[in-house]
């Protein structure tokens, strides 16, 4: 790889430092972070990770900074914050984004994160992708890693650019990975990955952030709870298969399975909640429940859980 590459990291968080990191091992990026509460620390001693699968490391960003506004355009936005106020992130991103240069990264949980900023910026590619890294930033600027890691990433396609330009965007970004030794795998559809996660996350962040009890205590207090969550999980497959995203029938039998090997768990929903924090319920059940809507999809479980869960953000955001 030659040429620098301008990069501007968005929503310094455990998994946002985690892909500065592996940026940060290539010599031909400029990174650029943008931190809120770890600004002050991240500023004097950098990003430290300490992981079980990469050792430990402590890097320097080119620049930190508290917002976009400092910064000036880039070749990859990459958007790794909380997938909540969509729309005003893409407002604010503005000063670093170049129609016709820059290309989005999008690593969040949920559907439709895409939207804002292909209203936004019609001009730009954008690379949408699933994350499975698990870690935690113990103190600001210090994140610990465990040994779970992967990524898909693919295009969100944008009709307004050329395959071959596109194709180029995606490839200089997995190069990046690449040389960053992480996990990942470049997919032609990533609707069916992002749609497969959230039928996973509407039902357990939900359950568990409106209930504040784990998966299993969940599942095992009252005998109708395991199929109430089956037929939650069913109406998010449906609403995916109307959105044109071909889910596959034994999801639901492979995601109680999985759930079922694990010890009871919570969700970052749930710790949102605890902490007073807002939490992504648009892009786990607000998107989906619009679409149920829009196509006549009936999903009742689903919508109430939307509506409680609204309530709540609603009251955590009015205490803020
Ligand atoms: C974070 O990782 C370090 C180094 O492996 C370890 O000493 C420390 O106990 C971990 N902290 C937490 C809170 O897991």
């Amino acid at each position: 790889m030659s040429g620098q590459i301008d990069v501007l990291l968005y929503g310094l968080g455990a998994i946002g430092s985690f892909y500065a990191f592996v940026l940060s091992r290539s010599e031909n990026v400029r990174l650029t972070v943008v931190a809120r509460s770890n600004y002050d620390a991240v500023s004097a001693k950098g990003i430290t990770i300490n992981s079980e699968n990469h050792g430990q490391h402590t890097f320097h960003p080119y620049r930190v900074v508290k917002s976009p506004a400092e910064a000036s355009p880039v070749d990859y936005v990459v958007c790794a914050h909380k997938a909540i106020d969509q729309e005003e992130v893409a407002a604010q991103l503005k000063p670093v984004v170049e129609e016709g240069r820059t290309t989005f990264v999008i690593i969040q949980n949920g559907v439709g994160n895409e939207v804002a900023f292909r209203n936004r910026f019609p001009g730009c590619s954008i690379l949408t992708c699933v994350t499975w890294v698990g870690a935690i930033q113990i103190s600001p600027g210090i994140v610990n890693h465990t040994k779970s890691e992967d990524m898909q990433i693919g295009l969100y396609p944008n009709t307004q650019i050329d395959d071959a330009t596109e194709n180029q965007h995606l490839k200089t970004f997995a190069d990046l990975l690449k040389h960053g030794k992480t996990r990942f795998k470049v997919l032609d559809d990533m609707q069916v990955q992002r749609w497969e996660k959230v039928v996973w996350n509407a039902a357990w962040n939900s359950i568990t952030a409106l209930t504040m009890v784990d998966t299993q205590t969940w599942l095992h207090s009252s005998k109708d709870a395991e199929p109430y969550t089956r037929r939650l999980m069913q109406e998010v497959i449906n609403i995916a298969r109307g959105c044109g995203v071909n889910l596959a029938d034994d999801l639901i039998q492979k995601l109680m399975d999985k759930i079922n090997a694990m010890p009871g768990i919570g969700s970052s929903m749930q710790t949102d909640c605890k902490n007073g924090r807002p939490m992504e319920i648009d892009v786990i059940l607000g998107f989906p429940v619009r679409k149920s809507k829009e196509l006549g999809i009936p999903a009742p479980y689903l919508e109430s859980l939307y509506l409680l869960l609204c309530a709540v953000d609603g009251r955590i955001r009015a205490a803020l």
